[in-house]
């Protein structure tokens, strides 16, 4: 999908990170930067996913494959990355996992928490001290609707989708009081067709093309939240206003 917006118009110069752009809506959102004139930055840990975005855009990718876990290597790699773009000025946090815990394993709610809130929390520290320095840039993060209260099939991944709504919700505080021009984005969405969309009764789900157009214009209007789809804003509006009396026995 192609969104005819210069960078001018956007306001946003043209060096982008996808964390975790190997499927999905990061490698959607990658393809649309690139096609509208960004340098884009992939990660994620599939190295022939991410070679094979760069064979289709040599001139305007750069790859790094690291284990977002692996909170020892992000600096590193990211500053690598960073260095081959030339700067930055938006960094993406798409990569994320999450899968039902009937039993409630901790290896299940373990992995989750590395990737969600370690992982996670260990790039969007990098990113804004970077911004910081730099007294610009543009922080996203692709949490979800999931985030707004509590489930009983994987609670950890609602937890920790909560975590990076309040994160967000701190570090643009943070950059409010310290008046520069870093803007944070919560990007929320529904369902979206991805590996990620699992289990019965889904509804209104998106394709990853539809997603990546629409976070794609939140980014350029530099939004605080945005829902994906629009109308999952309804879905979030009830959920925050549902009685717990109601919401247990659902
Ligand atoms: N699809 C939905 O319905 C939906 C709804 C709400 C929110 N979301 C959120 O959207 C984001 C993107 O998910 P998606 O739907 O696009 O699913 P996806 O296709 O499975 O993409 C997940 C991405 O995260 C990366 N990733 C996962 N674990 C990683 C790790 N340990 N280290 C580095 N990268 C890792 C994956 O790369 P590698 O496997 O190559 O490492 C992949 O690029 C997630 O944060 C998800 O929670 C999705």
């Amino acid at each position: 999908m192609e969104i005819n917006l210069t960078a001018e118009q956007s306001g946003i110069v043209k060096r982008a990170i996808v964390i975790g752009a190997t499927s999905g809506i990061g490698r959607g959102l990658a393809e649309i930067l690139v096609k509208n004139g960004y340098m884009v930055g992939i990660t994620g840990r599939r190295t022939e996913r991410l070679e094979e975005f760069k064979s289709q855009y040599p001139e305007a990718c750069f790859i790094k494959t690291f284990d977002i876990r692996e909170t020892d290597v992000i600096a590193g790699r990211l500053e690598e990355l960073i260095t081959e773009l030339g700067g930055l000025d938006l960094l993406v946090i798409s990569s994320g996992t999450g899968d039902f815990s009937a039993n409630l394993e901790f290896k299940i709610e373990k992995n989750t928490i590395d990737t969600n809130v370690s992982g996670f929390t260990c790039v969007a520290d990098y990113v804004f001290s970077y911004f910081e320095k730099q007294h610009a840039g543009h922080l996203v993060a692709i949490t979800s609707v999931a985030g707004i209260r509590g489930g009983r099939f994987a609670p950890s991944y609602n937890a920790t989708k909560a975590y990076q709504i309040n994160y967000l919700e701190g570090l643009r505080q943070r950059a409010k009081h310290l008046k520069t021009p870093i803007y944070v984005t919560d990007i929320r969405p529904g369902f979206v067709d991805t590996a990620m969309a699992k289990g019965e009764g889904l509804f209104w789900i998106s394709s990853v093309e539809k997603a990546a157009g629409q976070i794609f214009r939140a980014i350029i209007s530099r939004r605080a939240v945005a829902y994906i789809t629009k109308r999952w804003s309804i879905i979030g509006f009830v959920l925050r206003l549902l009685p717990r009396f109601i919401y247990d026995k659902m």
